[in-house]
């Protein structure tokens, strides 16, 4: 994946453990490919060239450690654990391996595998800066409705005050830690659990190109992304 050393002051938990069923049939979603490369070999390559990142430890699919070892390749600062049963478990299990010596740390989706290096530094530096815990966020473009049970509009929330929200997330470790620790339900990111216990959360501006590949269209509008971009 990469041929530099990592030298940074930030470890990168990357959840790559999904089954990716939205996506279709065909294998664990981080190792699906995308312009002949598995989303995860692109989701590391542009960790890598991050300046902040020091190690990056990938969650992967229980029974596919040692094929995401032989995928990545012997890099030093590239750990591989096995994940768990939900994106939360995977990322316990990541920070578990992160080496405690790096007291920033950003947890980002594989999914997310065109996040590009400029938004690592971005949440790297926020926490750097002083923040307890950072997220990248873009304003909602679509108008957002609740239903109920039948599927039927309850209210229209103001967009104005919405957010989507993006990794990777960025944390002070011992607000991670903890907030992993105290966790009692799943939250579907990691500023969920920082919020449960009371830490502030401060956003950053997101990325188009950070997307999540979720479902078939997704991949589609990656490949148009890798085509038309510069690096
Ligand atoms: O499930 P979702 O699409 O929200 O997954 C977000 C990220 O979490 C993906 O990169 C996926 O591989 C990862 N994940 C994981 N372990 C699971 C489920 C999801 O690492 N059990």
């Amino acid at each position: 994946v990469t041929a530099q050393t990592l030298r940074g002051d930030v470890a990168v938990l990357v959840p790559a453990a999904g089954a990716g069923v939205r996506l279709g049939p065909g294998g664990p979603k981080a190792l699906r490919e995308l312009a002949g490369e598995p989303l995860l070999v692109h989701a590391v390559r542009r960790l890598s060239v991050a300046p902040s990142v020091g190690q990056i430890v990938v969650a992967a699919p229980a029974g596919d450690v040692e094929a995401v070892c032989a995928l990545l390749g012997p890099v030093a600062g590239v750990t591989v654990v096995a994940g768990g049963a939900s994106r939360q478990a995977s990322v316990a299990a990541a920070l578990a391996a992160a080496d405690p010596g790096f007291g920033i740390v950003l947890v980002h989706d594989a999914a997310r595998a065109l996040a590009p290096p400029e938004l690592v530094e971005r949440v790297a530096g926020a926490v750097r800066g002083g923040l307890p815990a950072v997220i990248p966020v873009l304003p909602v473009v679509d108008t957002i409705k609740q239903v109920d049970d039948a599927g039927r509009v309850v209210g229209t929330v103001d967009r104005a005050v919405l957010r989507a929200v993006q990794t990777p997330q960025g944390f002070r470790r011992d607000v991670l830690t903890a907030a992993h620790a105290a966790a009692v339900d799943e939250h579907t990111d990691d500023a969920g659990l920082a919020e449960k216990l009371g830490v502030a959360v401060h956003t950053v501006p997101g990325d188009e190109a950070a997307l999540k590949i979720t479902r078939p269209l997704d991949l589609t509008i990656a490949a148009a992304i890798l085509g038309s971009a510069t690096s």
